[in-house]
């Protein structure tokens, strides 16, 4: 899936790539991606966009990180990153639009790509893994099975529990589809768990929560959509974190490849120089500190 707008009604020369970069690890970018990025003259990347990308960015290009954490921790506001797009690619310059996941799964990659196509500027745009494959295959959980289930739905579990008229059709969903796969819902997962009982899915249903999915920091908890709710506040988990809902968790006692490998969630110390050009980047400009934290963990790394 490319978009394009490479036409002659384009009045700017620079052009805008919007590239996924993938969940967490950064080899499961794109090989586009990853080309396109090292082209890039202007890097505006978001939070959930992994910083180990970084290195490939050419040294001389202007990097802006532009996240946003929970949906209010606001380094700069949606029209403030629009208008950052827009003037950078007037002014002639390769700009990489760098985001979490996919571009197009939650990500208001429709917005900023509207915004270019009004102000007549070129863009593209690189599809990348969305976190909700990679939270369920990282989990050990196919996310369709033949023998579970034919269908699986992406929804927000961001909406406000108080609208008196929710956008998700509670009804529809909770029997009508296999496997349902919440993105940003961890605050309101008492009521998505209450929503999907009260409409007829089995309180026995088993649902895996993934935390930092494909990263050497991934957390995972089970339960039922009786207890999970529960199980997530004594495990303290926090976003970033998807919620896999559906008979397949179950397979994850056969599946779970990354989480038994034999050094996940152990410390390892490499014994080697920071990446200064790294350090030094995010430190004046770059992102909170969450992903500092991870980037000084380039040298005391997990596996
Ligand atoms: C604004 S949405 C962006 C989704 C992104 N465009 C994608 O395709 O994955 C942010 C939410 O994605 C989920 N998410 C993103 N990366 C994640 C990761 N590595 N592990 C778990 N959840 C993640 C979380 O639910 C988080 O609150």
């Amino acid at each position: 899936m490319t978009a394009h707008s490479d036409n002659t009604t384009t009045r700017s020369k620079g052009k805008v790539y919007l590239i996924g970069a993938g969940p967490g690890d950064p080899t499961l970018i794109t090989v586009k991606g990853l080309e396109l990025l090292k082209r890039a003259e202007v890097l505006v990347y978001d939070y959930l966009a992994t910083p180990k990308l970084l290195k490939y960015v050419p040294k001389e290009a202007e990097l802006i990180y532009a996240g946003k954490k929970g949906g209010v921790c606001h380094a700069h506001t949606q029209e403030e990153i629009n208008q950052i797009l827009v003037d950078h690619a007037t002014a002639g310059k390769i700009v990489v639009r760098l985001k979490g996941g996919d571009p197009f799964i939650f990500g208001r990659g429709g917005e900023e790509i509207e915004e270019l196509a009004k102000h007549g500027i070129a863009f593209e745009v690189v599809p990348g893994v969305t976190s909700a494959t990679a939270a369920a295959t990282y989990a050990g959980v196919p996310i369709t099975h033949r023998d579970y289930t034919a269908s699986v739905a992406f929804i927000t579990g961001h909406e406000d529990p108080t609208k008196e008229v929710s956008n998700i059709a509670w009804d529809k969903i909770s029997t009508g589809i296999g496997t349902l796969v919440f993105y940003m819902g961890i605050k309101n997962l008492p009521c998505i768990t209450e929503n999907l009982i009260k409409h007829g899915r089995s309180p026995e249903t088993p649902v895996v929560v993934v935390r930092w999915a494909s990263t050497p920091i991934q957390q995972s908890v089970v339960g039922t959509l009786a207890t999970i709710a529960e199980v997530v506040k004594k495990e303290k988990i926090k976003p970033p974190a998807l919620i896999v809902v559906g008979e397949v968790v179950k397979l994850r006692d056969t599946i779970n490849w990354f989480e038994k490998r034999p050094l996940f969630g152990k410390r390892i110390l490499v014994t080697r120089t920071v990446c200064w050009r790294i350090r030094a980047r995010t430190a004046w400009r770059g992102p909170p500190s969450p992903w500092r934290r991870r980037i000084a963990g380039m040298i005391s790394m997990r596996s």
